[in-house]
């Protein structure tokens, strides 16, 4: 088994802050696997922008050294490297300076017909100047695509009052915001199990399903980003995009096709059928120092903060398919685990033919997204053997990599790169759909404002606070543990 290569226009990438940690770490490394894949044609170009004043030499070595850093582990030969640092331009620009742009439209007119995308990796103050300055120089063509990322807003009246910039220049069809989830391999195999198996779709509704759980734990700290993250904290970091697009795509109906705004439609009327999520089935929570690392308070760097590296919420849709249907999301840093996952747990069998004596759990499906992407479907079977009737839980795992004869699991960012260049927003936010998931998770702020409490702080190497174990133990269910195991 293999990854196909899909083969694309030749095209010009901006990247407004070429020189910039998200550069380096994720999308140059992208770009130089799609290249040594041989998806990037000859004549595209790959064009740096920052104001550190660079030749286009420099930044071809600049890129090397982040590829060493970031890509060193991709087997590619001297030649290859040779071949992607020829796409590579620089341009030396503060964006804010109107009578600078010269350069770089001169640079782009030199290809005027070619696919353009311009990806804003700065901080997002930039975005609407960006797309001002791009539209005041002439440069937007229908053809031509804009890439913005995270963090998009603050709070619904800000993701508004960037949209509306972004509009006032670019069609809806021509941005494309990045949820890098979205990219993740499992997430796409999310579609394919549910509306690809008629096995799964006949009991994925409240009848048949008792709870679902979605976890996103991370073994890391906030570490030096403590200035955007303490602004920040795990609702708006993590649930209001990465664990929403989860949520979304386990619960939306099937869509008329595989088609982006049909997925799209699908995935806002999920959120729109959320419930205000009542503030005692919320949780917060903060993380301790330990022997190794300093407390999220000295991370942050600031003694007084109440924002939260943790969180654990319980969510319902109010609509047909998931009345009564708890979904319970948690998220956060410094936990026991790596660890990735949308777990299912179906009801009981209506009518239990065992005896009471023999006891047996409930059937789970666990859909993996890292470590170790994959599925797997707990079976109650019996244990083989003479001595009375056991069951046992049985896990069918099916690893991706293994089972597909150790197919290389691509990076987020390759994927969703060459998704802009194709122009297939699928797997890329609406605006609607961010403004909802803003306007869902605000109201949860609100709460908190007003009700004023506290982060509960636990150990770092756990699996958070102890509120959130009581979150689940009221309703007479447990979190699935913190471990990298079927
Ligand atoms: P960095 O601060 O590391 O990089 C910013 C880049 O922008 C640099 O190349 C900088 O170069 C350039 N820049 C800054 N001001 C200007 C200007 N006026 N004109 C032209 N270029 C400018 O930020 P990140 O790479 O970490 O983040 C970029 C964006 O991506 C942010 O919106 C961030 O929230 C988002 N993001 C980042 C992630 C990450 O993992 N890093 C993950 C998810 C989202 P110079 O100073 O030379 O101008
Ligand atoms: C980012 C968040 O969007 O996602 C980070 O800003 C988080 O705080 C990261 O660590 C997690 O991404 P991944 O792909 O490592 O699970």
């Amino acid at each position: 088994m293999v990854s196909r290569v899909i083969p694309v226009e030749p095209f010009d990438l901006i990247i407004f802050g070429g020189t910039g940690d998200l550069a380096r770490r994720k999308i140059l490394p992208g770009l130089f696997q799609r290249f040594r894949a041989g998806q990037i044609p000859a004549g595209s170009r790959i064009i740096g922008v920052a104001r550190n004043d660079m030749t286009a030499a420099q930044y071809r070595k600049f890129v090397n050294t982040a590829l060493d850093e970031f890509a060193g582990n991709v087997p590619a030969g001297k030649e290859v490297r040779a071949g992607f640092k020829q796409c590579l331009e620089f341009v030396t620009l503060d964006v804010a300076d109107a009578k600078a742009w010269r350069k770089l439209t001169t640079l782009l007119n030199k290809n005027a017909n070619a696919i353009r995308a311009y990806y804003l990796s700065v901080k997002p103050d930039l975005f609407a100047p960006i797309a001002q300055q791009l539209a005041a120089a002439k440069v937007v063509q229908p053809t031509c695509r804009i890439v913005i990322e995270k963090p998009l807003g603050r709070d619904l009246a800000s993701a508004q009052a960037l949209n509306s910039a972004l509009a006032t220049v670019f069609d809806e069809t021509q941005i494309y915001r990045i949820d890098h989830y979205l990219g993740k391999e499992t997430v796409q195999n999310l579609m394919v199990l549910r509306f690809a198996n008629a096995l799964l779709e006949p009991v994925w509704n409240a009848r048949h399903i008792d709870h679902v759980q979605i976890t996103v734990a991370e073994t890391v700290g906030i570490g030096d980003r403590g200035g955007y993250y303490d602004r920040s904290g795990a609702l708006r970091d993590m649930v209001q995009n990465h664990l929403m697009q989860l949520l979304c795509l386990t619960a939306m109906e099937p869509p008329v096709r595989l088609e982006a705004d049909f997925i799209r439609d699908e995935k806002l009327k999920v959120i729109r059928a959320l419930d205000p999520v009542a503030l005692n089935e919320t949780v917060r929570g903060q993380y301790r120092a330990d022997s190794v690392e300093g407390s999220y308070h000295d991370h942050a760097g600031d003694a007084a903060s109440n924002t939260e590296s943790f969180i654990a919420l319980k969510a319902h849709i109010s609509n047909w398919r998931w009345s009564g249907v708890p979904f319970y999301l948690r998220t956060g840093k410094r936990l026991r685990a790596r660890l990735s996952e949308i777990a299912v747990t179906f009801k009981d069998p209506p009518h239990s033919i065992f005896p009471k004596t023999v006891s047996y759990g409930a059937n789970s499906l666990i859909i993996r997204l890292q470590p170790d992407e994959g599925i797997t479907q707990h079976m109650i079977i019996k244990e083989p053997g003479l001595g009375g009737l056991r069951l046992v839980d049985v896990p069918l795992d099916m690893s991706f990599a293994t089972s597909l004869n150790g197919v290389e699991i691509a990076e987020a960012y390759e994927r969703l790169i060459m998704d802009v260049i194709r122009g297939d927003q699928t797997l890329f936010m609406r605006g609607d759909e961010v403004e909802a998931a803003w306007d869902w998770t605000d109201r949860i702020r609100a709460q908190w404002r007003e009700a004023g409490g506290k982060s509960q702080l636990y150990d770092p190497g756990t699996s958070g606070p102890d509120d959130a174990l009581a979150l689940m133990h009221r309703d007479g269910r447990s979190w699935r543990p913190l471990e990298s195991q079927p």
